[in-house]
């Protein structure tokens, strides 16, 4: 059988369909940006870059078949590159997975989509297209995000079809093994179920207590959401419910009650390790507690700025000036703010800049005060100095365990695999 390659093999559709195009028996080349991971997965490595082209006309070179699953930033480039690549590797096969709906909703990802499927066809290529609905495990992600808040907004009056992502690459792999279709029908998950329900659902998977609140969203786009454009009811061929899906995902219960990162993609030694970790909720706390103080330092100096002037220590012997004063407190609720967001979303990243941006305004402010500690009593200047070097030491001590409890920064920040870990269908 000729070589299949799988580009976006290491996504939530890819690594399924690896896993069973491998079982049918057909040698499977992956493609990914990353280098080979050791040790070496069972399938052909294929490090390249569909935005660069690098690596791409080697990877496609000698293929009977190419499975486009890959998707990012400028997907409508990657496709011509891909075309161009293919073109030259002796005309392979092309399947494409698409959505459902993407030619009624007026969003810049699905006009790519459609103008990706529309160059396919055009290419000259064979080609098979197939468009599916909402992966349980894109909901899922969606759902952990939102449950983040203390109340779970949702799309008012709004419906889903999900669909396991293992079935989906079921039925791309026998796409791909048999001869060119065009464009086939869509598959669908099994239920047409409301925003609200599965957020509901997932809420009680996942242990949680939240009040899922349905909000009316204006636009042409949350228009289409409303009248089904997302929708297949026709052809329902999924099998796996999203409560399914939600219960068979190993520890599902446990990740999800601590939080984010409950997205489907959480993995042994990766995601799965940093959501348990304990020292996150601490780092969480401590965030909160830094940007609380922030915010009401801020507002204090922005709102009253000639009573914050005469707390004692912040003259330090200069004039007053409401300018500067307002100012400052504007910028000291700007870093509440991005603290704040970095609680919020635990993405080493953020975390990461928030408290470097925490650790630069501590610092500068300490030195200040260490060099006018002229007119303060010698214990009044060592308590003032102990708590502002406690400050920098704080930030600093949380950088070193945000390096250790949060997760890397990924696509809708989730947990990257080091690795191809293909996964079995019908799992998250
Ligand atoms: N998610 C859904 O609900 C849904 C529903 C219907 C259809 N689809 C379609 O199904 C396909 C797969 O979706 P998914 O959710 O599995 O995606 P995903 O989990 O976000 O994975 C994206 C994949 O694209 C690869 N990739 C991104 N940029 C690349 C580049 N420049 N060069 C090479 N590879 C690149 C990534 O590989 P590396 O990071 O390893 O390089 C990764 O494997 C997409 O076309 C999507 O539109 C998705």
């Amino acid at each position: 059988m000729n070589e299949i390659l799988v580009t976006g093999a290491t996504g939530t559709l890819g690594r399924p369909l690896v896993q069973l195009l491998a079982g049918h028996g057909a040698g499977v080349r992956v493609l990914s940006r990353r280098p080979r991971p050791t040790p070496a997965p069972p399938h052909q490595w294929c490090t390249g870059d569909l935005r660069s082209g690098q690596g791409i006309e080697a990877a496609a070179a000698g293929t009977g078949t190419i499975i486009h699953c890959a998707t990012g930033r400028g997907d409508v480039a990657a496709a011509r590159v891909l075309l161009a690549a293919a073109q030259r590797a002796g005309r392979p096969h092309l399947v494409y997975i698409s959505i459902v709906g993407i030619d009624q909703i007026p969003v810049g990802s699905y006009r790519s989509k459609l103008e990706t499927e529309r160059l396919i066809a055009d290419s000259g290529l064979p080609w098979t297209i197939l468009r599916a609905t909402q992966f349980h495990q894109l909901l899922a992600r969606g759902c952990a995000a939102l449950a983040r808040l203390p109340v779970l907004p949702v799309p008012a009056a709004t419906s889903f079809q999900p669909i396991d992502a293992g079935e989906v690459a079921a039925r791309l792999a026998e796409l791909a093994t048999g001869a060119p279709a065009g464009r086939v029908p869509d598959l669908a998950g099994p239920q047409v179920r409301t925003a609200a329900d599965l957020a509901r659902s997932y809420l009680q998977a996942a242990g949680r207590h939240r009040r899922v609140q349905p909000v009316w969203l204006p636009g042409r786009v949350a228009a289409a959401l409303r009248q089904g454009a997302l929708l297949a009811p026709g052809h329902a061929g999924g099998r796996v419910t999203f409560e399914e899906f939600l219960a068979s995902r190993p520890g599902a219960r446990t990740a999800a009650a601590a939080g984010p990162h409950l997205d489907g993609e959480t993995r042994p030694g990766a995601g799965g390790a940093a959501v348990t970790r304990p020292g996150r909720a601490w780092l969480r706390a401590a965030l909160v507690l830094l940007a609380v103080i922030q915010a009401v330092t801020g507002a204090w100096q922005y709102f009253a700025p000639r009573s914050f002037f005469n707390f004692p220590t912040v003259a330090a012997g200069a004039p007053f000036n409401e300018h500067l004063m307002t100012d400052v407190g504007g910028l000291g609720m700007a870093l509440a703010v991005v603290l704040g967001a970095a609680a919020l979303r635990m993405e080493r990243g953020l975390v990461q800049a928030a408290l470097a941006g925490y650790l630069v305004y501590s610092v500068s402010h300490l030195a200040f005060h260490a060099s006018h500690l002229m007119g303060l009593p010698a214990p009044g200047a060592a308590l003032l100095l102990t708590g502002l070097v406690l400050l920098p030491a704080f930030a600093l001590a949380l950088l070193l365990v945000a390096a250790r409890v949060t997760a890397p920064d990924g696509r809708r920040g989730e947990v990257k695999p080091a690795r191809l870990e293909p996964r079995s269908p019908g799992r998250g």
